[in-house]
């Protein structure tokens, strides 16, 4: 209510509501590369449609007549009552979209108990994160790295920081073709975008110097995957795209060092990864353990037999396999399967409130939003932040009391009908 009331003052959105204008509004907003970056999806982009035309399966009851004046949006997730069940994605190169980039996503997850997973990729240390919202709920978001010694130090200074839980994202292992990054010559990474917690970090360190020591021969045993020989097929193609005015020029930082950005494209995935290794997780941190990127329903079963302590439904937004299994498809089964042993997450095409409360009703604990966020950041900061998540709270509020419900914890099964 309090955001009708200050439309009646005539107070004015700095975003737009509706998810399609706030989309618009951001490419209008940011430059190509940025928008590119941030909306776009692996191949022909499939699976961003097919995350959407998943919600479309299902409908909400309208049940008026129940007294629904008092509406409770609270959840319980890892062993804390929250005020609502959402949570904030994370997503790296945030500076693509905002020179404030993650400072103001967790000062505005902060200012609404909303918890903030802070990227692996993230556009700044998390220390600098975690002191510009002291007060925040955190959790920080591993990319495994090749290098055991820096997923140790990276989970250590997560606990260190603060975070509440630490994220393993699964499904990144190797990097998506991701088509519209390819197309415009860019690749955020290699230009030294989005390393903040490696170059904050000791051991990503010594890892360069030691690059940068060694003989020739030995520095060039670099990984090269097929993705990273194809972006830079792509820039010779195109020339120098990064040159090109803008945002994106203004938030550049100066090129890394050639060891540094070796020693990243080196470190930062695994391919080789299995069930085995994660076990080892165990042993570098006591914060409680969710995986990132389970969309097989027997890969949900393993990370509960292997004792997680949670489970992260996620397909990247689209942005890793073009004709991927959408989330909320496998959400049923896998909720299911895992019958309230272990707390669900749940993202991959989330723009609205009512998608919210279909996610809750098939199983989430809570629900997980992307983009919009960072649409919002790009087009007004920490303000924006503030709003878009603000809006999919009232909207989730509204449709909870329209459905006659005055708690998430009632939604189940009855409150949707299969389309
Ligand atoms: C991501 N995502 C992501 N996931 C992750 O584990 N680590 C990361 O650094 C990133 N970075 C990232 C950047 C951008 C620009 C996007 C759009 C996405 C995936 C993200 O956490 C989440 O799974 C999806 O964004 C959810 O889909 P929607 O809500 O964007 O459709």
């Amino acid at each position: 209510s309090d955001i009708y009331r200050a439309g009646i003052s005539g107070t004015r959105p700095a975003v737009p509501v509706a998810p399609a204008a706030l989309e618009e509004a951001a490419r209008k907003t940011l430059s190509a590369e940025a928008f590119a970056y941030i909306a776009g999806g692996a191949g022909a982009e499939h699976t961003v449609t097919a995350n959407r035309a998943a919600f479309d399966r299902w409908q909400v009851w309208p049940r008026p007549l129940r007294d629904v004046s008092e509406r409770d949006l609270g959840v319980e997730f890892l062993g804390t009552r929250r005020t609502s069940p959402l949570i904030l994605a994370p997503l790296g190169v945030m500076e693509l979209a905002h020179p404030d980039a993650d400072r103001a996503v967790a000062r505005a997850a902060a200012s609404l108990g909303v918890p903030y997973t802070l990227s692996n990729q993230a556009s700044l240390p998390m220390e600098h994160v975690a002191a510009a919202a002291p007060s925040g709920s955190r959790l920080f978001q591993l990319y495994w790295s090749s290098s055991d010694d820096l997923n140790r130090s990276l989970l250590a200074r997560a606990a260190a920081s603060g975070c509440e839980a630490i994220v393993v994202t699964l499904d990144t292992h190797l990097l998506g073709w991701r088509t519209r990054d390819l197309d415009l010559a860019y690749l955020p990474f290699t230009r030294g975008l989005g390393i903040a917690q490696y170059t904050s970090d000791p051991v990503f360190r010594e890892l360069v110097r030691q690059r940068a020591a060694a003989p020739k021969s030995d520095a060039s045993a670099v990984k090269v995957t097929p993705t990273a020989v194809a972006a830079a097929l792509s820039i010779a193609r195109k020339g120098a795209a990064l040159t090109e005015g803008g945002r994106l020029r203004d938030n550049l930082r100066s090129p890394l060092p050639r060891a540094a950005v070796e020693t990243f494209l080196d470190v930062f995935s695994t391919p080789a990864l299995t069930w085995d290794d994660l076990a080892k997780a165990r042993e570098w941190t006591t914060l409680p353990i969710i995986l990132k990127g389970i969309v097989h329903p027997d890969d949900a079963q393993r990370a509960l037999d292997a004792g997680v302590d949670g489970i992260w439904i996620s397909n990247h937004g689209g942005r890793q396999i073009d004709r991927s299994v959408p989330t909320l498809d496998v959400l049923p089964t896998i909720a299911e399967r895992m019958a309230g042993r272990v707390p669900i997450v749940f993202d991959s095409g989330v723009r609205g409130g009512a998608d919210v409360a279909i996610a809750l009703a098939l199983g989430a604990t809570v629900v997980a939003l992307g983009r919009p966020y960072a649409y919002g950041l790009g087009i007004a900061g920490e303000q924006g932040v503030r709003e878009v998540v603000r809006n999919v709270l009232a909207e989730l509020d509204i449709t909870l009391g329209l459905a006659g419900l005055t708690a998430v914890a009632q939604l189940d099964r009855d409150a949707l009908r299969a389309v």
